[in-house]
């Protein structure tokens, strides 16, 4: 539970098209950090290398390292499935599966693994859905279709789903965008909670999202057009939005951008 990732000289490639050059950055356990910066920079490239979801993509590649404790993700002996069993991911709108029931969206992932007690699975739910904070909402009816929830309560059930196989760390990518105001604070303040437990990584566009909910900022930017994104600094959240140390990343969080 809770990892630490450290990258190095990560280098991310869509066939012969460099997207994110030489990314070098470290994430301790039970921290958030906010991914910020234009689009098409790589945020979203940066975030699925990290549990090699990447490379599912035709033509993708990575070069560098990804530690988790230490131990490379990239590791020729490593096995990707695992990978990305332990580092949990939520996208950008919600994707629960929406004609199964809610229950079994949430334990999806351990009965694919084979887990059939029903009496456990059942114990995993509640556990997810708690955690997840949409047990009361769901409670009294964990067998109807995930798809009729609401979508700040199914992007809650997505994250119950991440947590219920008890992942080291959980990449959120934007998972605030499709969401009103009030089922965002929701999520932003299960961030928090989240925290005490796992080690997170956010993207979002959202400025003060990224205030609220980090503790460290990495600024992404692009130089130009076709040319890679890249890490222009990564620091703590207060000194990233008081007083960051690259002209670039004032421009971009004062506003004073492109
Ligand atoms: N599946 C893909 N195939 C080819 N190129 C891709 C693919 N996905 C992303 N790219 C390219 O890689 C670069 C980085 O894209 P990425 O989606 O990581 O940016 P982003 O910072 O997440 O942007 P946004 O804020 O719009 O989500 C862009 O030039 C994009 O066009
Ligand atoms: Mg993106």
């Amino acid at each position: 539970m809770a990892k630490r990732i450290d990258v190095k000289d990560l280098n991310l490639f869509y066939g012969k098209f460099h997207a994110v050059d030489r990314v070098t950055l470290s994430v301790p356990p039970r921290n958030v950090t906010a991914f910020i910066g234009p689009s098409g920079c790589g945020k979203s490239t940066v975030l699925r290398s990290l549990n090699r979801m990447h490379e599912v993509i035709p033509g993708a590649r990575a070069e560098g390292e990804v530690l988790l404790d230490g131990e490379d993700i990239y590791a020729s002996a490593v096995d990707p499935v695992s990978v990305r069993r332990t580092i949990g991911m939520v996208f950008q709108r919600p994707n629960p599966f929406p004609t199964m029931s809610i229950r079994d969206n949430v334990v999806a992932g351990l009965k694919l693994a084979g887990m059939r007690d029903k009496k456990k699975l059942d114990e995993v739910a509640e556990r997810a859905l708690r955690g997840a904070n949409l047990w009361a909402e769901v409670k009294d009816r964990l067998n109807k279709p995930g798809g009729g929830l609401s979508g700040g309560q199914q992007q809650r059930l997505c994250i119950a789903r991440a947590i219920a196989v008890q992942p080291d760390v959980l990449l959120m990518d934007e998972p605030c965008s499709a969401l009103d105001p009030i089922s965002t604070l929701a999520i932003e303040d299960l961030i928090t909670e989240l925290k005490k437990d796992y080690t997170i990584v956010i993207v979002t566009h959202n400025m003060q999202q990224a205030a609220r909910v980090s503790d460290q900022t990495a600024f992404f930017n692009l130089l130009g057009v076709g040319q890679p994104g890249r890490l222009i600094e990564i620091d703590d959240t207060e000194k990233i939005f008081s007083n960051p140390s690259e002209k670039a990343t004032e421009d971009y969080i004062s506003g004073r951008f492109g």
